[in-house]
This record gives C-alpha cells, structure tokens and sequence, in this order.
C-alpha cells in the first residue's frame, strides 16, 4: 500500500486505543515545578496535584501531592475542592491524548457543506479573518526588528492578535485557512511564524482545547521561530545548500530564540520551550540538545509538526514547496520516529489530503481551491472552480465533488492531484480580497 493510500485509510479507521504519555512514561522534568490553576471539573487521569484551594489534611486521605490514575480520586477532589493547583508539565504531557480520546461535538462543529453555505460562510468571515491577519503579521514584522536590535517586544500586543486570531479561527477557520495561502518568497520568517500561529490554533481547535490554551499555543506558534532574528541573513536567505558550519549556526536560532524570550521577562514558560524545543525529535534525532520524547510537551510536539508542514509547503530560496499531501506523507512516514504518532495521525484528519484554501487540478484540467473538506468524503471536498480547463479565470462556480457533478462535456468531476501552493501563475492575493 501506498503512503497517499495509507493516509487516505486513516480517513475511514476507527480512532484507535491511544497510549498515555504520562501515565506511562517516566518523566523527567525540563524545569522546576511550574503550577496551573484549574477549575476540578478539567481535572483528568495522568495529572499531578499538587495544591488545594484548602489544607491537604481537610481530605479523608493521607498525602500532599498526588498523580491522579483512578476516576474516584478526581470524584474525590471534586468533593472537597473548588479548584486545585497541578503540575503544569504533566498537564501539557497528558493534553493530546486526553483531547484525542474526547468526542469531538462541542466546539468543531460539522460544517454546513452545501456550496452556497461554505461559500457564503468563507465570505462572512473574511474581512475579520484579514484584519487579524493583516495585522498579526504587521505585528510580527516589526517584533522580528525588535528581536533583531535586542529590544523590547510588545507582547501584550501579541497576545492581544493571537486572541482575534482565536476568535476568527473558533467562528470560522476557512478564511484564515486561506489567507495563509498567499505567500510572499521575502517575507518567509515573518509570514511562516504567523501561520504557524494560525495553524496551531486550527489544529488546538481540533483537538478541542480549551481558549486559553488555544492562545498559549497560538503564541508558542507565533513566536516559535524568533530566534532567527539573530542569525546572519546572508546565511537565512542563502539560495545554495548550506555549508556544514553554516548550518550549526542557522540551528542556533533555537537556542537564541529560547534565551530572547527567557530574558525578555514576562512571557509564559510554554512559549519559550517551544522556540527551544521545536527542531526536536522524538526519537532524540533533533536539535539543538537532542532531547527525546518524554521531555517534549505536548505544545512542543505539536508546533514541531505544524512548523514542519508549513515549511514543506511553502518556497524557500533554495527549493519550491511541495503539494498539502507530499508533506503529509512525510509527517505519516516519520511519525513515531520524528513525530507524535497519534498528533500526526489527528493533524491528517484535520488538515485532510485537500486541505481548505489548497489548489486542486480537477480530471477536465479545469483548477479550483478547496473551500470546505467534506467529512464524509475527504478525497471529495467541496471546491470553487475558478478557471477553465486552459487555465483561463472565469466566474468562480462552487461545486460539491462528492454529488457527482457533471461538467459541460459531461463527464464527471475529480480531482486529479494537488497543486503546490504558488504552483500555477494566479494572483490568489487578489482573488481572496476580492472575496471579502
Ligand atoms: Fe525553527
């Protein structure tokens, strides 16, 4: 079997008994004990308590510190306390299982898939969706200047765009989906950070975190890359393979990035481990410190794998991106090894083959962007066709696949493959804003 077929299966298994991380793991903690609030309705098996809203020896039990592995123990809790404090490493380590096992009804709801609706629905979030956008990345260019000359960021200001960010993307993520197709070769740092950002926060969504995890990872997303501000541009931008010392120094920018935002003060421990941790791997294969999986949190593991997609699929100075679904077949070939196997098994599902604001070349040669993936059909999305089979524009026409639509020489409609993004001459920019 194929890996576009293995990844195509995964679309009609049953989600499968996922392992825990935490509950079977040793962990060694990266840092000293980092505590987090939480009401004692979020509490969940795996997690470390290790302070109450009242004495310990209020409860009918005799310890000062517990990793909860029994539900009566949450019952417990529940009884006695209105919140508690837990370890919030064992919180992060724990999240993507306890997500992934989790119905998935409350925030991601089905979309409406009649082409009218997601048509319309794209349109109604649009100019919300480029305001964030537009100004995030605004943001985030003027942040990178200021990483660069060691000065002080603004990040109240980051957390404020990562929270509209949040807003547009839990209202509606296909506009932003597609805002982050239009891609500009000399702005790649700035325009990656900001869609890795927007990524993470569709891909919390996903996995239904709650909101201010949703912004904690929106900012480990948006920040993660920061430190290649201090690496030389002549060595970022170079347009040739890097030489062996080049590349010791262009790995650096994790380590830069991580002691920037550390010394800076005032910004949360997640986000500066992410910068820090984002090139690792979970068989120790990364860099900078070779650090394996029980030392990778679940936002490190997930901005690893975002981070890693938007790369593959954008241009670099040295190489052309690659189609949505190559750079999927990367992350199913090395999940496990490289990747959190059950993390890349759920951001396929998300992101699907077609992935929303993706081009698609359909079996009439006609082209068309995906504007919704169909749940019941992910290799038949729904689309709006925007040229003609000679690759002329015309008026966009939406179509669900899955109906079986005929076209006018009446033969029916598929896609034949995925396009790279910036792989035909069309000026997405224009098209998105004029979609407003
Ligand atoms: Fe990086």
């Amino acid at each position: 079997m194929g890996i576009l077929e293995k990844i195509t299966s995964i679309f009609s298994s049953k989600p499968k008994a996922r392992t825990k991380l935490a509950s079977q793991t040793k962990v060694t903690k990266i840092q000293s004990l980092e505590k987090k609030k939480i009401p004692v309705a979020r509490l969940q098996i795996g997690m470390t308590v290790i302070e109450l809203d009242r004495p310990w020896t209020d409860l009918p039990v005799l310890f000062q510190e517990i990793t909860i592995v029994k539900q009566k123990e949450i019952d417990m809790l529940q009884k006695y306390c209105q919140h508690v404090y837990i370890d919030a490493y064992s919180y992060r380590t724990i999240y993507a299982d306890a997500l992934a096992n989790r119905k998935r009804n409350v925030i991601y709801k089905k979309p409406d898939l009649t082409p009218k609706q997601a048509s319309q629905n794209l349109r109604e979030e649009m100019p919300r969706a480029r305001k964030a956008f537009d100004k995030s990345h605004k943001h985030i260019n003027q942040l990178m200047k200021d990483v660069e000359r060691d000065s002080h960021i603004d990040i109240n200001s980051s957390k404020e765009l990562v929270s509209s960010c949040v807003d547009s993307i839990l209202s509606n993520e296909t506009a932003m989906f597609w805002l982050s197709k239009i891609k500009h070769k000399d702005e790649y740092t700035s325009e990656h950070c900001v869609r890795v950002g927007i990524l993470a926060i569709a891909f919390g969504k996903y996995l239904q975190m709650p909101r201010d995890e949703l912004e904690l990872l929106g900012l480990c997303g948006m920040l993660h890359d920061v430190g290649k501000m201090k690496v030389p541009q002549h060595i970022l931008n170079k347009e040739g393979a890097l030489t062996e010392d080049e590349y010791q120094i262009v790995k650096e920018h994790t380590i830069l990035g991580y002691v920037f935002l550390r010394n800076h003060g005032g910004i949360d421990e997640a986000v500066c481990t992410a910068a820090y941790n984002h090139h690792e791997r979970m068989n120790g294969d990364g860099y900078p410190r070779h650090i394996e999986a029980p030392l990778l949190t679940a936002f490190d593991r997930i901005i690893g794998i975002v981070d890693s997609y938007d790369a593959m699929t954008s241009d670099r100075c040295y190489r052309k991106g690659m189609p949505p679904s190559q750079a999927l077949s990367i992350l199913y070939k090395e999940q496990g090894n490289h990747y959190d196997a059950n993390l890349v098994q759920e951001f396929i599902q998300m992101v699907g083959i077609y992935p929303v604001g993706s081009m698609v070349e359909l079996n009439d040669g006609q082209i068309a962007i995906v504007l919704a993936v169909n749940e019941d059909h992910k290799l038949e999305p729904v689309v709006e066709i925007i040229t003609d089979a000679n690759h002329k524009l015309i008026k966009p026409i939406a179509v669900d696949l899955s109906k079986h639509q005929q076209n006018s020489k009446g033969n029916y409609l598929k896609i034949k493959r995925a396009l790279a993004d910036n792989e035909i001459d069309f000026d997405l920019e224009d098209y998105v804003h004029n979609a407003a």
